[in-house]
């Protein structure tokens, strides 16, 4: 332990303070059990998908005891949810939810609008204007309708501008998927899925989800020019999302510059979807000197969070995944790595105690 404090202290964050695996925050309420969520003042969440949930008893454990939101990770893509024109199969997404109606969980919705993860039919769809505006919004209305009630919170639009803050065109280095909306509907395609989205649940919470604000300032001024540009038209948007999917070699001065400015917004703030990879380069070998950096960028991040958001624009945190054999970055990007806070076999790792303790003091 003693190696680890010395090690961390030589790496200058400034936001880091290193207490110890048995230095708990003080809780409020004293009965309540060390957890997560127990440690913070707003919610944390988990991106959570199926089989996991309904058949793994580690995982649903570590669901139920450390979190008290959910995001559908993959259920509500379109993929997934409308994978044949009309069709809509609800079954994964209503698992979720339901799952969490029983645990007393807030259920934010992932993805409405989004031009990846698309289904071949809706890419080749042949149509007017008309029809791929009627498309867009049946997609929108259905989904939200059934879920009215019950989805706390929407990504309504997600990842449409690129690194240099333009329009996103295509999904750039990621393979190839154009985006379709823009190109058959025109750049104000994002205003109206979120009239839409609110049409249909007038209650929900509207976001922009995206990410690379703690790496590319002119994506970074490009978001806030356009949810200032959202809300003063009266469009209801109601929060970003800014998933930060990091790596160790992300500053803790980067993390504080872009949760800083996303908060001169105004709007709700959700840290979406978090994870902070140790191996960027997926290297063959294990990192160890690394662990005490994603260590210290997880303590970062919790307390800049707690400390810059003002707490009325506090949506929470969200990781992107619950242990690390459950991440994308192992199953869908096949990396070697270990970014979140559980092991592979469910145990908690430094980075659970880091963040912790980052929820509570600096
Ligand atoms: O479930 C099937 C399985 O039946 C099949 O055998 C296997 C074969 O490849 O694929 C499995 O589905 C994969 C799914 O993840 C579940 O693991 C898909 O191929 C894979 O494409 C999918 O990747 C997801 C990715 O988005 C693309 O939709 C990741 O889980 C998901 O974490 C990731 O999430 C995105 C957010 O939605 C938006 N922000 C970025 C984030 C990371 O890319």
């Amino acid at each position: 332990m003693k190696k680890i404090i010395l090690t961390i202290g030589f790496v200058s964050f400034s936001c880091f303070f290193f207490a110890g695996a048995s230095k708990y925050p003080p809780l409020s309420g004293s009965q309540q059990q060390p957890s997560l969520k127990n440690s913070a003042k707003f919610p944390i969440g988990v991106a959570v998908d199926i089989p996991a949930l309904i058949n793994n008893e580690d995982y649903k454990n570590i669901v139920t005891n450390e979190f008290n939101s959910v995001t559908t990770e993959n259920q509500l893509k379109w993929n997934r949810v409308s994978p044949a024109p009309g069709v809509f199969n609800f079954k994964g997404a209503d698992a979720i939810v339901d799952f969490a109606a029983q645990h007393n969980m807030r259920v934010h919705g992932h993805v409405l609008i989004y031009f990846e993860s698309l289904p071949q039919w809706v890419q080749n769809f042949q149509g007017d204007s008309a029809a791929w505006e009627q498309l867009f919004k049946t997609h929108i209305q259905t989904i939200v309708r059934h879920y009215r009630g019950k989805v706390a919170s929407w990504d309504v639009v997600n990842e449409v501008i690129d690194q240099n803050g333009n329009p996103a065109v295509n999904d750039g280095h990621r393979g190839g998927s154009v985006n379709v909306w823009l190109q058959h509907l025109g750049s104000d395609y994002v205003a109206r899925a979120f009239t839409y989205a609110h049409e249909a649940d007038p209650n929900a919470v509207l976001f922009y989800n995206d990410n690379g604000h703690e790496s590319y300032p002119k994506k970074l001024a490009a978001i806030i020019k356009m949810a200032n540009d959202l809300k003063a038209r009266g469009i209801p948007i109601g929060g970003l999302g800014v998933q930060m999917h990091m790596n160790i070699n992300v500053t803790p001065a980067n993390v504080k510059n872009a949760l800083t400015q996303m908060a001169r917004t105004g709007l709700q703030i959700h840290i979406s979807e978090l994870d902070i990879r140790l191996n960027p380069n997926n290297l063959p070998d294990t990192l160890s000197p690394e662990i005490t950096k994603q260590g210290a960028l997880y303590n970062c991040l919790a307390s800049a969070y707690r400390t810059l958001i003002p707490k009325s624009q506090q949506y929470g945190i969200t990781f992107w995944g619950v242990s690390d054999n459950n991440s994308w970055i192992i199953n869908a990007m096949h990396q070697h790595d270990s970014p979140l806070l559980f092991n592979n076999k469910y145990g908690k790792k430094q980075n659970y105690q880091l963040f912790m303790k980052g929820l509570s003091s600096n």
